[in-house]
């Protein structure tokens, strides 16, 4: 049985992400849920709440991970995933991530409405602190799930005010008891927002990422001698922050002397003790470089490696390096990719094959099964920002597109 009329409900949709982005609503317009926080859990609270609404069995991970799990007729069958993490930036906007958790939603009671049962069972998830800006490395907990990455790691991961990871989860009452361990899964599909501007530059309703492109955090520890501004004569200085300035030039044209397809970034840094009038003697600061390319962002951080120590050393200031995360990058899977062009041109909306150049938990999950994603466009390319816009007419082709696909895997017996 297959149902080509069928469409998700658009207004309900809308309804859902508007009540969502009222938890941690920010002045400009935006969200601030941060992982583990009181309004991520409000937003947990409220998502397991329509999960059971939709008599959805539920299981919360050892790590958080929310998973809704619909029955199938052949039950026993490897399910259909879909989902994306509630978690948000600081300023961050109200689709990021939301939009991949209510679009599963909205499949799960579009087919509920209509009494659809599929072969496969179907499970909506939401994972935990995928942003990785409260904790380090981002989608922590999808990469606990798929095996790649440890959980008492992430774990005694602090945040900025020192508290822990496992100590917020309690907190918030979200450390379940299930295993933080992988299911064979028939497939995963992860609906987001673009962020970026590829897709309204070229003026297409549907992006189809190839994938994902490595993720490399780095974190860069420098000491410095503080002393009074005044009456320390400039030479002679070991001051943390010049040191660091010089540093974070080097990281911006990295790129530029790279000669390929990388972006690398400084957007985090904190500077000790900060005042205006002591000469810096503790800075730290994030690098993150990205590219589809794996050795060659490796080749990019050796040569930077060098720069920076090069620096620390002219510097008389001395330098301590974390390699924080290392994802490689996550190819998706053709079939899948292939379902998902088909149903776009079924739905009549326009598509574009593309690259993902932000992280997603997809990337992990691509480590252990059929994996791909569905993109809609970001209103001038903005994200990470409380001005995050995409069209309600966009979110609803995006998951109409993953209607199609989760019915189309949950019926391939
Ligand atoms: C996740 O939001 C990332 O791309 O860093
Ligand atoms: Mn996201
Ligand atoms: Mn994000």
């Amino acid at each position: 049985m297959y149902y080509h009329d069928l469409r998700i409900n658009g207004d309900r949709l809308r309804q859902s992400l508007e009540e969502m982005a009222h938890i941690g609503a920010t002045p400009g317009g935006g969200v601030k849920r941060l992982a583990l926080s009181d309004e991520d859990r409000l937003a947990r609270d409220l998502f397991i709440q329509w999960l059971k609404d939709l008599r959805l069995h539920v299981t919360i991970d050892e790590m958080g991970n929310i998973f809704g799990r619909r029955a199938g007729t052949y039950d026993h069958l490897p399910p259909v995933l879909s989902g994306s993490h509630i978690d948000s930036q600081p300023k961050g906007g109200r689709f990021d991530g939301i939009l991949g958790v209510m679009g599963a939603l909205e499949c799960l009671r579009t087919m509920e409405e209509m009494h659809i049962t599929t072969d496969r069972p179907l499970v909506i998830v939401n994972w935990t602190n995928e942003e990785g800006c409260r904790f380090a490395p981002s989608m922590s907990s999808s990469g606990v799930w798929a095996g790649a990455l440890d959980r008492d790691r992430v774990y005694n991961q602090t945040d900025l005010s020192g508290r822990r990871f496992v100590d917020e989860l309690e907190r918030i009452g979200y450390r379940g008891t299930a295993a933080a361990r992988h299911e064979p899964l028939h497939a995963y599909y992860e609906l987001h927002i673009e962020q970026g501007p590829v897709l309204e530059r070229e003026k297409r309703t549907i992006g189809i990422p190839k994938g994902i492109v490595c993720v490399h955090w780095y974190d860069i520890h420098i000491e410095g001698e503080a002393n009074q501004v005044g009456p320390t004569p400039m030479e002679g200085r070991h001051d943390a922050l010049c040191t660091a300035a010089e540093m974070i030039l080097r990281v911006d044209d990295l790129p530029r002397k790279m000669g390929g397809n990388l972006v690398a970034t400084v957007g985090e840094i904190h500077n000790h003790p900060n005042s205006r009038n002591i000469i810096p003697d503790g800075v730290h600061f994030t690098v993150d470089i990205r590219s589809w390319d794996d050795a060659l962002a490796l080749h990019a951080w050796d040569d930077l490696r060098d720069d920076l120590e090069g620096i620390a050393a002219a510097r008389g200031c001395p330098l301590r390096i974390e390699e924080t995360c290392r994802v490689r990058h996550a190819p998706f899977d053709e079939k899948l990719m292939d379902r998902l062009a088909d149903a776009a041109d079924m739905l009549g909306y326009t598509k574009l094959h593309m690259v993902s150049g932000a992280g997603h938990d997809a990337i992990y999950i691509n480590q252990i099964a059929p994996t791909a994603m569905i993109f809609v466009p970001s209103v001038g390319g903005r994200s990470h920002v409380e001005v995050e816009e995409t069209s309600w007419q966009d979110c609803e082709a995006g998951t109409n597109v993953l209607l199609h696909c989760l019915l189309q895997s949950a019926h391939n017996r």
